[in-house]
């Protein structure tokens, strides 16, 4: 048994983040340009398209990662890439996601990668969510807080600004619980604002505000979803 099989016999969930990032590279067809997303779920997409190369079933991929994690594995996949700038349009993207509302409104961040991620489904003319179902959620916020990149020059600035709206601020920390710093060199606060009534409101106030870079609300983005669960996985195009 292998390790990747181990570790899907004993937790239902990784096995489910598998199914749904295999599912979703079915809408990847030869000569596209596919962004490739980051997290424990995207990651499998990204593997079966490097197996689909090697085998041939498909062929002139070119893909574009969103995070240095996500890089070094599509370069060890031999999955030719494209540089940071993005020469045209990116056909499809594949991503995961931390939590996702009926209108397939999602909060992504969770792997500390929002930013690059924002800048591929920006560009994308589809762009695909695969989720497990515990990320499915009636509404955003109540699992999960918003990931927001901030530039550490005037965090404590950022920090009561991020509260006066109604959010708990958390930095996050790395291993050795210094700041974690992103592929960006920014550091991320985790903000949990508990429900969140109007996520198009809260999006713009963040993204009012100098020294806040990117925050984690992906909203009317997503085309695609691919749950799966224990009862098989589901697709829908968004409603
Ligand atoms: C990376 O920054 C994130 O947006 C991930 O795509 C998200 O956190 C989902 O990750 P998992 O698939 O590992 O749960």
């Amino acid at each position: 048994m292998t390790e990747a099989t181990a570790s899907t016999a004993v937790d239902p969930y990784a096995r489910f983040k598998k199914e749904a990032g295999e599912y979703a590279v079915r809408f990847v067809e030869s000569g596209m340009v596919v962004g490739l997303g980051t997290g424990s779920t995207a990651i499998h997409a990204v593997r079966r398209i490097g197996a689909l190369l090697r085998s041939g079933e498909l062929r002139d991929i070119v893909g574009i990662a969103t995070s240095s994690g996500t890089l070094k594995e599509a370069i060890a996949l031999g999955i030719p890439l494209l540089a940071d700038d993005l020469p045209r349009e990116i056909d499809i993207t594949i991503d995961g996601a931390d939590e996702v509302d009926p209108a397939f409104n999602v909060i992504k961040g969770g792997g500390g990668a929002l930013l690059r991620e924002k800048i591929v489904a920006q560009a994308s003319r589809r762009l695909v969510i695969v989720v497990d179902e515990r990320k499915l959620s009636p509404q955003l916020g109540v699992a999960w807080p918003v990931p927001i990149e901030v530039m550490h020059y005037g965090y404590l600035s950022q920090a009561r600004y991020l509260a006066s709206l109604g959010g708990q601020v958390n930095l996050r920390l790395g291993a050795d619980s210094s700041p974690y710093v992103t592929d960006n060199g920014n550091w991320i606060v985790d903000c949990n604002f508990g429900p969140i009534e109007d996520p198009a409101t809260l999006a713009r106030q963040l993204e009012a505000r100098a020294g806040i870079v990117e925050h984690g609300l992906f909203l009317d983005m997503a085309t695609d979803l691919v749950v799966a669960g224990v009862d098989g996985i589901r697709y829908s195009p968004r409603p």
